[in-house]
């Protein structure tokens, strides 16, 4: 068997993505204009004009502009991002995270998925959506993890592919992201991937290429360097890999501030800078001294105007769909939600709860609902219910009763611990102020800037966390420590993009009533009075809400005394646990953040029927696992997060996800441990793990992980059997029966894997997922599946031919329900 340059079945992808593009678009290709003859018309300013970043006059709040060249009816271009539902300033569909979305194993619903992104772009005025993100998950505290589609080239290759064909059928144009190996957050705009050729295409390239196979319009470079060189200039991959290899004929953008040079970078192959033209403003320049070709930048403009054709965006307006109106995509957002819940422990079927159960309810997740992760890909929701509403919506006959248990929202700083004055940015006499709680009726104007000096004194000394809530406006904390106590502390609250909760930072969670609450540790010396200045101005058009709050030395404590209470009275108890990553910075350990591992632990002390609903991104450590009779595994589930929560909980659904990551035991049993793989040693990280990313590296190490790679469970069981392996076209088919042997319907999702030959010719992986399907079926009910494992699927990167090569020999097929759970197996001769 000869090795195939492309994958069988994402070609067929890409063909049909190339009729999808112009059928959707509903133009008549005849009707656009040629782009060679708009070029022949463009002058060079006008061509350098279309090759870096601008200001968008219309002010929808995207990522990113290009303001087109009217003269010659060259549209504007919007950019927005990104993977989880369209990011301007005006709300939009708030999808589940991506992470969930690839732990549906559906490419179905990806491209569901992608369409939803794409109706919602246009109708928000939007040309190039900034998604789908497809690195891999390398390193576990990886911030953006959870924007990603997990850690498998195979399953992320094959969503990818789905969702980019969705976006774009929508009449948008796709972006596929960052490109490539941009694995942490961490020094991501300086740090080197140092990798082999061997572990790049086989472990960090395969997601791009199923995307630029699908028919992607559009390729993001990473902020890193690869091998030495930034990826916005690295001629490997933006021209061998992307132009020659591929034969990619969209264009390629930077990240935004990710291009580093005019020249070197165009020559590479990147099209686009973005979001301004730091570097590329000046290329006329460099064509008028002989520096750069007027060829060269026609090419590039050539690739931006081609994928605008193809996207039916050159063409007349008449046919265009008006923007507007968000189209309610409430059910597919829903849909995905529960298809990507992973159920990872179910004791005694504890789950789901009768509708008429005692159950204490615990944790800030399951009153306010934690739609997404930070950063770029944090979607302003259409709405966001609470998952405790939801769940009293399902079970009104249900006993709820609720407790925070881990305190995000503190109490208003009493008026025994502030002397505060406040004055108007526009002058006047000041006005002392007991209290900063502005909200409702006492409200502050629209257009307004205040400022509140003064001092706070703690009636105990120890560490509080002073909260500024606000909604309506902006503001910031400054407070001054006495001289010997440490530097300044600051925090800005700006409900932006951000995440976390140490110093300074806007928590992702708003507080129950929906403002923005940021951050400040401060430590607190009793009696003593410390400096401290509030800052606050109001959204032109609405009134500024805001509030000074704090958690005190004790709160803790007194929230998780009172969480064990709640859980103790109660027959059933469900917590809801949480953790916060976002973009631009990797997570510090795998452990929840605050208090919330001792919570869980003293709550399951006292109540053996004790349910963990996990909404995070990324794989976190469980020193409770054992302890607590259920987890079930939501993600960060999108704005029908509290329904698909609820429907799961009650079992009016079942979950149908299985994880797309693996899931340690303790952070130095994962692969990036040392720390010249993570996060990397003088500005390189060594990606001398290899091919050992993810399932493949627990195997190899022999490491028991705590929940494996494809492993989920369901409310009901699937049995499989019946296997037969037959040779077929460039490989196999691998044939067998799932049978739901319990007494609910369910969804399952039988993986195929591959064995490697006793002598391989490169280093393997032990096993290798080459296929998967997924089937809902009632009980008793079985079904047969056919998986294809084409000659793709049986080889290896070959770092002698530079291509991929069949690995011939004897070799094992596995069906298993996850990566470590493999049920049935049949051996086959590879040729
Ligand atoms: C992110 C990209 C995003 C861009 C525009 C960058 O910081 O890395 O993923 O698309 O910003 O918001």
């Amino acid at each position: 068997m000869s090795a195939p340059r492309h994958l069988t079945e994402a070609v067929a992808l890409g063909v049909s993505a190339a009729l999808v593009f112009s059928a959707a678009s509903g133009r008549a290709a005849q009707t656009a204009p040629d782009v060679d003859g708009l070029i022949a018309q463009m002058t060079l300013p006008e061509k350098i004009a279309m090759l870096y970043g601008a200001t968008d006059p219309e002010h929808y709040g995207q990522a990113g502009y290009l303001p087109g060249v009217p003269r010659l009816g060259i549209p504007a271009l919007r950019l927005t991002d990104g993977p989880a539902g369209v990011r301007t300033a005006q709300p939009a569909t708030a999808l589940p995270a991506p992470v969930a979305l690839a732990a549906t194993f559906s490419p179905d619903l990806a491209q569901s998925y992608g369409q939803v992104i794409g109706r919602d772009g246009r109708a928000r005025h939007q040309n190039v959506i900034l998604a789908p993100m497809v690195n891999i998950v390398r390193v576990p505290q990886g911030g953006r993890n959870f924007e990603t589609l997990g850690e498998d080239p195979f399953l992320a290759s094959r969503m990818v592919a789905a969702e980019v064909i969705g976006i774009q059928r929508e009449g948008v144009i796709a972006t596929v992201k960052h490109f490539a190996l941009n694995n942490q957050e961490n020094q991501r705009q300086s740090v080197s991937a140092d990798v082999d050729e061997q572990t790049m295409h086989e472990i960090e390239l395969p997601g791009f290429e199923g995307a630029v196979r699908a028919g992607v319009g559009a390729v993001m470079a990473a902020y890193n360097k690869v091998n030495g060189t930034y990826a916005a200039e690295n001629p490997v991959l933006l021209g061998d890999v992307l132009r020659k290899t591929w034969g990619f004929n969209g264009f390629v953008m930077s990240d935004w501030g990710a291009a580093h040079s005019g020249d070197p970078s165009l020559t590479a192959g990147l099209d686009l800078e973005m979001p301004s033209g730091r570097n590329y403003a000046s290329l006329g320049d460099a064509v008028a001294s002989g520096q750069v070709s007027e060829s060269a930048v026609n090419q590039a403009v050539r690739r931006i105007l081609s994928s605008m054709q193809a996207a039916g965006l050159l063409a007349p307006v008449a046919d265009a769909r008006p923007a507007g109106e968000i189209p309610d995509a409430s059910p597919v957002a829903r849909d995905i939600a529960i298809a990507g819940a992973v159920l990872l422990k179910n004791d005694r079927q504890i789950l789901p709860l009768s509708k008429t159960e005692d159950v204490a309810i615990i944790g800030p997740t399951a009153r306010v609902l934690l739609v997404g992760g930070g950063g770029s890909a944090r979607v302003p929701p259409m709405h966001a219910g609470s998952p405790f509403d939801a769940l009293r919506q399902r079970a009104p006959t249900a006993r709820l009763t609720y407790a925070i248990g881990d305190d995000v929202e503190g109490t208003t700083v009493p008026a025994s611990a502030l002397t505060l004055h406040r004055t108007r940015s526009t002058g006047g006499d000041a006005v002392v102020d007991p209290i900063v709680a502005f909200e409702g009726a006492a409200a502050l104007a629209a257009g307004t800037s205040w400022t509140w000096t003064g001092t706070i004194t703690a009636p105990a000394t120890g560490d509080y966390m002073l909260k500024l809530q606000i909604t309506g406006g902006r503001g910031s904390i400054a407070f001054e420590p006495p001289a010997a106590a440490g530097a300044p502390g600051g925090a800005t609250g700006r409900g932006g993009r951000g995440g976390g909760r140490g110093a300074g930072a806007t928590a992702l969670l708003s507080t129950h009533d929906g403002f923005t609450n940021t951050n400040a540790p401060v430590h607190l010396e009793a009696g003593v009075a410390h400096p401290l200045t509030v800052t606050a101005s109001a959204n032109d058009t609405a009134p500024l809400q805001i509030r000074l709050a704090w958690l005190t030395p004790t709160s803790a404590a007194d929230a998780l005394a009172e969480a064990v209470r709640a859980g103790k009275a109660a027959h059933t108890v469900v917590v809801f646990a949480y953790d916060e990553s976002q973009e631009g910075r990797d997570r510090a350990s795998l452990s929840l953040p605050d208090n919330q591992d001792a919570l869980i632990a003293a709550v399951a002390a006292v109540n053996p029927r004790t349910i963990v609903v996990l909404n995070n991104g990324a794989p976190i450590l469980m020193p409770w696992a054992d302890d607590v009779a259920a987890i079930l595994q939501m993600w960060y589930p999108g704005q029908e997060g509290a329904e698909a929560t609820a429907a799961l909980l009650v079992g009016d659904a079942s979950p149908g996800g299985r994880l797309p990551v693996t899931f340690p035991k303790r952070l130095e049993d994962a692969p990036t441990n040392p720390p010249d793989r993570y996060p990397g040693v003088n500005g390189h990280s060594a990606y001398s793990e290899g091919i050992y990313v993810g399932y493949r590296w627990y195997d190899q190490q022999q490491i028991a992980p705590l929940f494996a790679f494809g492993y989920g469970l369901s409310y009901t069981r699937f049995e499989y059997s019946a296997l037969t392996v037959a040779p077929r076209g460039d490989g196999f088919d691998v044939t067998f029966d799932v049978r739901n042997t319990g007494t609910r319907e369910g969804t399952d999702v039988p993986q195929v894997y591959v064995g490697r030959p006793a002598a391989t010719p490169a280093p393997m992986a032990e096993r290798q997922l080459v296929g998967f399907s997924r089937l809902t079926l009632s009980p008793g009910k079985a079904g047969r599946v056919t998986i294809h494992v084409g000659a793709r699927e049986l080889s290896y990167w070959s770092i002698v031919d530079h291509d991929w090569r069949v690995a011939v020999g004897q070799r094992t097929l596995l069906v298993g329900a996850s990566s470590r759970d493999i049920r049935l197996k049949a051996d086959v001769t590879v040729k």
